[in-house]
């Protein structure tokens, strides 16, 4: 396994392999690698012959409120994770490469970025879209992979590669899920053991809402609710919004009755947790 730091470098790696027929395969992570990006790596290596893992924890996507000096990090154990997986290349620029004085271009997805958790996090996709935008202009990848718990990201980054003509399929992979249904995050690592169990009641809302839908509840407004009454058992929990949305334009959906995104963020104690379904 390849470890690059420098950005030439990496660019000239991902070139070369192009120009031997290779298929590049990006899987961009911000580290302190879990089950969920194991499983983006074993989707990319199916989907092609050079698996690039990307590890920058992006400081233009946090607020400044928010936790980037705390950020999970734990360099070597990803670095082994990565060599198990079978990752050809490991990326890890630095912040001073990625951001060179003077810098000044952003991307902004208009009208997705702003909705959902958007809202509590100005700013924040317009971090992940320059990230990203970079490290496909860094790497050259055929194709990238993104898992669908972060779904906004995922829509987003699909918008702006298809805007911009990046040239990169993107490639969504289903969220991976603990034994009781909690979806994996490297922000999990943060909860209490109390925290940890009430957390559940999000998969555990996510379900009902499912087999509402199924049973032929169309309203989303009584979809919400339901989801809000689970969750709110759980005095640990604050909820900061439960929403049902079209899955492409994230705009909101009153009556379900073609496939619809529903998708909750609260914050469990002091930590900040998103999940999501499809219903229909
Ligand atoms: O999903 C993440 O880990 C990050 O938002 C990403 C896509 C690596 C950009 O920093």
């Amino acid at each position: 396994m390849q470890i690059i730091k420098d950005i030439d470098e990496m660019t000239a790696c991902g070139e070369t392999a192009r120009a031997k027929g290779e298929t590049v395969v990006l899987v961009p992570t911000m580290g302190f690698l879990h089950a969920g990006h194991v499983k983006l790596i074993e989707t990319g290596k199916r989907q092609g012959s050079l698996l690039v893992l990307s590890i920058f924890v992006n400081p233009a996507q946090f607020g400044p409120k928010e936790d980037f000096n705390a950020y999970p990090r734990d360099i070597e154990r990803d670095l082994k994770t990565a060599k198990e997986a079978g990752v050809d290349v490991v990326f890890i620029p630095d912040a001073a490469g990625m951001y060179r004085q003077g810098s000044r271009t952003f991307v902004t997805v208009e009208g997705l970025s702003e909705r959902l958790c958007g809202r509590a996090r100005p700013g924040h996709f317009k971090g992940v879209a320059t990230v990203v935008l970079k490290l496909f202009n860094i790497v050259r990848p055929h194709k990238a992979v993104f898992g669908k718990k972060d779904f906004q990201q995922f829509v987003i980054i699909k918008r702006l590669a298809e805007d911009l003509n990046a040239g990169v399929e993107i490639v969504g992979v289903d969220t991976v899920r603990e034994e009781d249904g909690l979806a994996l995050s490297s922000r999990n690592t943060y909860l209490s053991p109390e925290e940890r169990r009430a957390a559940c009641a999000i998969p555990r809302a996510l379900q009902a809402a499912r087999q509402a839908a199924e049973c032929g509840q169309r309203q989303s407004l009584a979809i919400i609710e339901k989801v809000r009454e689970i969750i709110a058992k759980e005095r640990v929990i604050a909820i900061e919004y439960v929403e049902i949305c079209d899955p492409m334009t994230l705009e909101d959906v009153r009556r379900v009755e073609k496939e619809a995104l529903l998708a909750v963020a609260a914050r469990v104690g002091r930590t900040r947790l998103i999940d999501n379904t499809l219903i229909a």
